[in-house]
């Protein structure tokens, strides 16, 4: 069965280790024929929730009309939401943050998202694979709301500057996930 993929990135660094991985997951993906809708967030106008829970109300998921009004069809829409992230102190970047805030529109109008797979892939500077529990928690508090089911998670230590990602297993087992959807 071909899927529906929408893949949503944290980094501002478009050649950075969460890139590289997201780049090598999309070609594998792609390839065995699913469709990719990318959002990469620290290129879009986007904010976090205004909890005015007026969702859905004006015909858009957000009443505050920017970008996430045009990724919230494809959610909707998607087999597969995968979220791929640095770790900003601690937790998600603000960007991506923003969307997560916003899934919460899905929520408060009753909208049945229910059932979809999902991924997290992420990394870190640190030595140290708690670091990354600032995003993988809440991925599975959230996904576990949601009633998504985890298809895997990523998590790669120990990548500072661009292409530190070359020297890990970062992209083999980004493709290894790519594989199992
Ligand atoms: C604002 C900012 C905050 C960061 N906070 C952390 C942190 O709390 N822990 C950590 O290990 N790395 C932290 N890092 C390092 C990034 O997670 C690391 O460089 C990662 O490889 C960046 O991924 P990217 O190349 O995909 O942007 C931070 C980087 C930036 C720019």
């Amino acid at each position: 069965m071909n899927k529906k993929i929408v893949v949503i990135t944290g980094s501002p660094r478009k050649n950075g280790n969460s890139f590289a991985m997201t780049e090598a997951f999309i070609k594998t993906v792609e390839a065995k024929g699913h469709t990719v809708t990318r959002f990469d967030a620290a290129m879009k106008n986007i904010g976090g929730c205004h909890a005015c829970t007026t969702c859905f109300k004006t015909g858009k998921a957000c009443s505050f009309d920017d970008d996430f009004n045009v990724l919230a069809p494809a959610i909707l829409e998607a087999d597969v939401v995968v979220f791929t992230t640095p770790v900003y102190w601690y937790s998600f970047p603000a960007q991506i943050k923003g969307v997560i805030d916003r899934l919460f529109s899905f929520c408060v109008a009753g909208k049945d998202i229910s059932g979809k797979e999902c991924a997290l892939i992420t990394c870190c500077e640190e030595d140290d694979l708690s670091v990354m529990d600032g995003v993988r928690i809440p991925y599975e508090r959230t996904i576990a709301l949601l009633k998504w089911k985890s298809v895997g998670e990523v998590l790669i230590p120990s990548v500072l500057n661009v292409g530190d990602i070359d020297k890990t297993n970062g992209v083999q087992k980004a493709i290894e996930l790519a594989e199992r959807i």
